[in-house]
C-alpha cells in the first residue's frame, strides 16, 4: 500500500481546529482509496515563539524536505508583532523549499452566497497561479535618511527570466491539463512596469508560441483584472501573475467565491515538497468554540492529494464538499453562522467521501 509522510503545522488560533477536520477527511478518503498517511506534528507558530523565541529552525526545514508534503493550518498571533511569524515561518518555508507556485482556485460551490449579484457556480470557476518566489517578496531594497523628512525607501520587483519562465511553463501545463477554455491570462501592469512587465509579457508570448499553440494567450492589466473579476468572472480560465499582484487578486478571488471559509491554496514546488493551507488566517477570536469553517482546510487537503498524485481521492473530497454544500445543510460559510459546528462539518464530509 502506498504511504505518504505528511508534516503537520496546525499553527495558531483556529488553525489546529480546521486541520483536525482536514485530517479526519484525509484519513477517511485514504482508507477508501487504498493508501495511508503518516502525520508528524510540529508546533511552530505564535505560542512557541512566545515561549522560546524560535520561529522555524533550519533543522525543521531539513525534516520537512524529507516529507512528501506539508499541511498548514494558520500562522498569526495577536500578541506577536506583525511580520515576525509571517516572515519567519511562512515566507521562510516558501523560499527554503522553493515553492515557486502559489495555486489558488477561485470556485463558487453550489448554494454558496457570492457577493456578486446574478453570478452562480457556472460563472465563478477559475484558477490563479501566483508566482511565489520573486518580486518584491525577495526583500531587495533599502532605506536611507530614515526618520528625517528626506527619507527614501525602495523595495524592488526582482525577476529573472528563469524564474518567470518556470512559472509561465507551469501555468501553460496547468491550463492544458485543466482542459476547459484553454486560455491563459497573464496579469501584470506592463503599461507602467515597462521592464518587469515586459519580461513577463515576452516570456508568456514566446513560451506560448513555441510550445503551447493549443492554449489561447490573453493579457489583462492588474487594475482591469480586478474589475473583470467582479463584472465578468466567467471570462477567466487560468490567470498567471507575479507575486504581489497575485497576493492582492487572490483575496478578491476568495471573497467572490464565498469568503475565507472556503478559500484553499497550495504553495507548490513541482519538483520538491509542497505546502497546503487554507488562505484565511488564524482568526484568534473564534478559537476553541467549534464555530470556524473547516472547508478551506479540507479543500486544501484535497489539493495536497491531487499534487501527490492521488487524483481519485482528491476528486472524492471535492465531490463530498460539493454535495454537502448543495444539500443546503450548511447555512453560511461564515464562522458562527454555519448552523453546525466545525467538527460536525468534518464528520459529515468524512462520512461522504468515497
Ligand atoms: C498570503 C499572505 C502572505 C503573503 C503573508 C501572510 C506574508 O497574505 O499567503 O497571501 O503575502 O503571501
Ligand atoms: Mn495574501
Amino acid at each position: 500500500m502506498k504511504s505518504y509522510n505528511i508534516s503537520l503545522m496546525p499553527g495558531d488560533g483556529t488553525g489546529p481546529e480546521v486541520i483536525n477536520e482536514g485530517i479526519k477527511v484525509l484519513k477517511a478518503v485514504a482508507a477508501k482509496n487504498n493508501f495511508s498517511l503518516n502525520f508528524t506534528n510540529y508546533d511552530f507558530g505564535g505560542e512557541r515563539y512566545k515561549r522560546t523565541g524560535e520561529t522555524l529552525p533550519d533543522s525543521a526545514i531539513e525534516e520537512f524536505r524529507k516529507s512528501d508534503a506539508i499541511y498548514l493550518g494558520a500562522i498569526g498571533h495577536p500578541d506577536v508583532k506583525p511580520g515576525i511569524l509571517e516572515l519567519g515561518i511562512l515566507l521562510k518555508l516558501r523560499f527554503a523549499l522553493d515553492q515557486y507556485i502559489n495555486l489558488r482556485p477561485v470556485k463558487l460551490y453550489p448554494n454558496v452566497d457570492s457577493p456578486l449579484k446574478d453570478k452562480g457556480p457556472e460563472h465563478i470557476d477559475f484558477v490563479v497561479i501566483r508566482e511565489n518566489s520573486g518580486g518584491i517578496y525577495t526583500g531587495m531594497g533599502g532605506a536611507a535618511m530614515v526618520g528625517t523628512n528626506q527619507e527614501i525607501a525602495t523595495q524592488v520587483m526582482v525577476y529573472s527570466r528563469p524564474v518567470v519562465e518556470r512559472c509561465i511553463r507551469y501555468a501553460y501545463d496547468y491550463t492544458r491539463k485543466r482542459n476547459r477554455k484553454k486560455t491563459l491570462t497573464l496579469v501584470h501592469k506592463c503599461n507602467v512596469l515597462t521592464y518587469a512587465g515586459d519580461l513577463w509579457v515576452r516570456t508568456h508570448k514566446e513560451v506560448g508560441d513555441a510550445d503551447y499553440k493549443d492554449i489561447k494567450q490573453d493579457y489583462n492589466h492588474v487594475d482591469a483584472c480586478t474589475m473583470w473579476m467582479v463584472k465578468s468572472p466567467e471570462f477567466y480560465d487560468v490567470i498567471v501573475t507575479e507575486n504581489l499582484f497575485g497576493d492582492i487578486i487572490t483575496d478578491l478571488g476568495a471573497m467572490i467565491q464565498g469568503g475565507m471559509g472556503i478559500a484553499a491554496g497550495g504553495n507548490i514546488n513541482p519538483e520538491g515538497v509542497s505546502m497546503f493551507e487554507p488562505i484565511g488566517g488564524s482568526a484568534p477570536k473564534y478559537t476553541g468554540q467549534n464555530i470556524i469553517n473547516p472547508l478551506a482546510a479540507i479543500c486544501s487537503g484535497g489539493m495536497m492529494l491531487e499534487t501527490l498524485g492521488e487524483t481519485n481521492a482528491a476528486a472524492a473530497i471535492d465531490a463530498a464538499v460539493t454535495a454537502v454544500l448543495a444539500s443546503g445543510k450548511i447555512k453560511s460559510l461564515s464562522a458562527g453562522k454555519m448552523g453546525m459546528g466545525t467538527r460536525e462539518i468534518g464528520d459529515m464530509i468524512a462520512s461522504m467521501v468515497s
